[in-house]
């Protein structure tokens, strides 16, 4: 392989993707690998640079998670990180123990910038610490660069070696000039060209996925969302008409929305592969009729899925492939990711495997980030407006309407969500179109640059927001007749990860506008709410 190639050494610590990614925003193509792996395969993979992640163990007990020490005599460049720059300097010689002082957060950080490793940045900076034992004495050759309060070896640099450690972690995004130090360690210590971009990705998965599948049949479960459409569009770019998609509109889908994910993937949109829109919206609507627990609900919607799914898969025969749009925080979140520990398990891995009849699974984005999955989908010419589309749970509007569903509830529900969402878009690009005119930047208002604008919108731009249907009926009185009708919820959040999230800001006269649009053009609303809850103690989703 003529590419360059950096390694990451996985030793099980939380941010072990993240170092990875930060590794291809600077450019340069990386792979993880287990501390497993053998060494004589590490060499045979001529990598230009190595870098040892965090872990959770303590390096100096017995069984924890170790390396060869010929991995710092190769003459490539290694990098340690927390656990990674610990275990380096125990292998070396020096001495690793618990720290007098635990730190943990944001710290302040003292950098010799005559390292290459500190090219360009502050000599008084701040890092993201994290460490319960620390380097108590450092190996010979080295020398300390860098320093907090608690850590006289905050960094550490053999430069004749080319070896070097930080303490802190350098890939979140607490430690601001995290990404330069790693950028600085891969052009100025491994002099890496970083000529690889998110188009080397793609050309390189569908080379990947042509080997695979060979004149094989491949299924893909399409839900219109980011990333089950990315996976699919990379598939048929490499197979074309090997792939069918199947789309289950099982009519809990948001306005329209069955017919735009048509346009894109079926017969007259631009991608070559079969697709099978399959409408089931009455045998779900019947499947759901008098439900009202949410847990029987989404197991309800679940199962249907799978079974419409499995007669579809019938009908087309034995496939070779199934296809599944998992990302990376998806193989996190349940446990499947390499080192790490598990954190909780996912509502969307699972099921579908155990009842379709095929060979292999394909995830062609597993390793990705959502905005890297977004890159992808840019690159592949994927329309915006799906790359950039809100998150969208599997269980559809089912969840956003509290108590049992129908097909007037759900009628109810996607007006008034639509109003919402066209409202909301249309004042944060209005605010966008200002901003960026005052900045000096011109985005063109007839075809715009939609990550551009979305770069102006405002600060209480949701991260995710849609109505829901409460159960709730009250009193109103409208043209002088009284009314009987449903309160329509409004839900937006502000979030980094969707564990946790805060009501958003909007601007009040923008959910007066929202509130009279709802109560004068949806039938059965009398009553708009704005849901101000936090997470936790409440969910995103009201079920
Ligand atoms: P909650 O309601 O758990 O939502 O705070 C957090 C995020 O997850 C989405 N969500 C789901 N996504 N299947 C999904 O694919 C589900 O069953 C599901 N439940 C919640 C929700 O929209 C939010 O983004």
């Amino acid at each position: 392989m003529d590419k360059e190639l950096v390694l990451v050494i996985d030793f099980g610590g939380q941010y072990n993707q993240l170092v990875a990614r930060r590794v291809r925003e600077n450019n340069v193509y990386c792979e993880i690998y287990s501390y497993r792996t053998p060494i004589d395969q590490i060499r045979a993979m001529n990598p230009k640079g190595i870098i040892l992640t965090g872990g959770p163990a303590s390096c100096y007990e017995e069984g924890a998670a170790s390396c060869d020490k010929e991995l710092f005599e190769m003459g490539v460049p290694v990098l340690g990180l927390c656990y990674g720059a610990q275990l380096m300097s125990l292998v070396l010689g020096g001495n690793v123990e618990k720290a007098p002082v635990r730190e943990y957060g944001h710290t302040a950080l003292k950098v010799d910038t005559s390292s290459p490793v500190f090219d360009g940045v502050k000599e008084n900076t701040t890092c993201w610490m994290s460490h319960n034992d620390y380097i108590s004495r450092i190996a010979p050759g080295f020398r300390s660069i860098a320093t907090t309060d608690a850590c006289p070896y905050a960094a550490i640099a053999n430069d004749a070696q080319k070896l070097y450690g930080f303490q802190y972690h350098p890939e979140v995004l607490h430690t601001p000039e995290g990404t330069k130090m790693l950028g600085n360690f891969l052009y100025n210590v491994c002099g890496c060209a970083g000529d690889w971009k998110m188009d080397s990705f793609v050309q390189e998965q569908i080379k990947l996925i042509r080997e695979k599948v060979g004149s094989g049949k491949v299924l893909c479960a399409l839900s219109g969302g980011v990333d089950s459409s990315v996976a699919a569009v990379l598939l048929s770019k490499a197979v074309g008409k090997q792939l069918t998609c199947v789309f289950v509109d099982h009519g809990l889908l948001r306005k329209d929305e069955g017919d735009q994910v048509e346009a894109v993937f079926g017969p007259d949109g631009p991608y070559d592969l079969n697709f099978i829109r399959v409408n089931a919206a009455e045998r779900y609507y019947v499947k759901l009729a008098g439900i009202s627990e949410p847990e029987r609900k989404r197991k309800i919607i679940g199962e249907e899925f799978i079974r419409v799914f499995e007669e579809e898969a019938k009908k087309i025969g034995r496939v070779d492939f199934l296809v599944q749009g998992t990302i990376y925080p998806d193989v996190v979140e349940s446990g499947l990711g390499g080192e790490s520990a598990v954190i909780k398990s996912h509502h969307n891995v699972g099921g579908l495997p155990d009842h379709v009849d095929f060979k292999e699974i394909i995830e062609p984005l597993r390793n990705l980030f959502k905005d890297e999955v977004r890159k992808v989908g840019l690159e592949l010419g994927i329309p915006d407006q799906l790359v950039f589309r809100q998150p969208f749970p599997g269980p559809g509007l089912g969840i956003r309407i509290i108590g049992d569903v129908s097909a007037e509830k759900v009628k109810i529900v996607q007006d008034s969500d639509a109003i919402y969402r066209e409202e909301i878009e249309a004042a944060a690009n209005e605010y966008a179109y200002e901003a960026a005119g005052a900045a000096g930047v011109k985005i063109d208002r007839a075809n715009p640059d939609h990550a551009l604008l979305r770069s102006y919108w405002p600060s209480w731009m949701p991260d995710q927001y849609f109505a829901a249907l409460t159960n709730m009926r009250s009193v109103g009185v409208m043209g002088d007749e009284r009314t009987y009708d449903f309160a329509v919820a409004l839900r937006a959040v502000k979030t980094v990860d969707f564990m946790t999230a805060e009501s958003a800001q909007i601007p009040y006269e923008i959910l007066m506008k929202v509130m009279n649009r709802i109560i004068n053009e949806v039938r059965g609303v009398n009553r708009v709410l704005y849901d101000l809850t936090s997470k936790p103690p409440g969910t995103v989703e009201l079920e």
